[in-house]
């Protein structure tokens, strides 16, 4: 019975996946396209494209510096003009930086790490809700980490920002939570990426969530099913 009611029917949605050309973003974007979604993707460096997006049918993509207001809005005003509203935006913009004690830590590289999980996530979500308050709808996720909730060490840059990023969307949810808008995180540990396998060969992938079961979870805080949930920020740690 459960299984009816996760109908993953998107069509006719307006969706926006910033990291368009990222592990994660990249699978949204098919995923949501599948499902008969309009799908609009960003990315920041045009070789990306090739390598994890090979010849995308039906996906408009932008190049988009979500660090940069001017970019972020003239992104935002090109979908309003094309689609007229945008109805699930999910922001997968974001870096790790880890192994580095707060001694050695620079300046820059703690900048960097505001600038990809912080500043990106509020530009973005500053420009996008005014198209969703003037619709009266809206389904905003953004990926924190568990990190934000429990560092692991050596990753006070990254734990902070997504920490930061947590509270953001507990903060925002509460702002438009009378105009049937919902905000929410998620909270994954490790996923299974190419990247990942490449920086860690040792590690036991088995233990890592996959890509899918990340977008699955996406999925449902993107859809009419989740209407009840808003500034959460739900942990996706566990793989089988
Ligand atoms: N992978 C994990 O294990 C893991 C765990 C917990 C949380 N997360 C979070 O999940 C999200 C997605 O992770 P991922 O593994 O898919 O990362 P990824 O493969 O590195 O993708 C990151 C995306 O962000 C884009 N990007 C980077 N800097 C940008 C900028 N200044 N302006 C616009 N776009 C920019 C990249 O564009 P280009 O490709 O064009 O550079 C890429 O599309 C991130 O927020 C990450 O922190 C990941």
């Amino acid at each position: 019975m459960v299984a009816n009611l996760i109908q993953h029917d998107f069509s006719g949605k307006i969706v926006l996946i910033t990291g368009g050309s990222g592990a994660i973003g990249s699978r949204l974007l098919n995923f949501f396209s599948s499902y008969g979604a309009t799908t609009v993707g960003t990315y920041r460096d045009e070789m990306s494209i090739d390598i994890t997006l090979s010849k995308p049918e039906g996906i408009d993509l932008f190049r988009c510096n979500t660090m940069e207001d001017a970019d972020v809005t003239s992104l935002v005003n090109t979908i309003a003009k094309k689609h007229g509203r945008i109805d699930i935006l999910v922001n997968t913009v974001g870096g790790y930086l880890g192994g580095k004690s707060v001694v050695d830590l620079e300046e820059e590289e703690w900048n960097k790490m505001f600038g990809l999980n912080l500043l990106s996530a509020f530009l973005i979500t500053k420009h996008v809700l005014p198209l969703m308050l003037r619709s009266g709808y809206g389904k905003v996720v953004h990926i924190s980490s568990y990190t934000g909730v429990s560092a692991q060490g050596l990753d006070s840059a990254y734990a902070s920002s997504k920490a930061g990023l947590i509270r953001f969307v507990e903060s925002v949810s509460k702002e438009v939570k009378d105009y049937n808008i919902t905000v929410n995180c998620v909270l994954p540990l490790i996923i299974d990426t190419k990247s990942n396998r490449k920086m860690m060969p040792d590690a036991n992938f088995k233990h890592w969530v996959k890509i899918d079961e990340v977008v699955k979870i996406i999925a449902f805080l993107s859809s009419d099913d989740s209407r009840a949930m808003t500034g959460s920020a739900v942990p996706v740690l566990k793989s089988t």
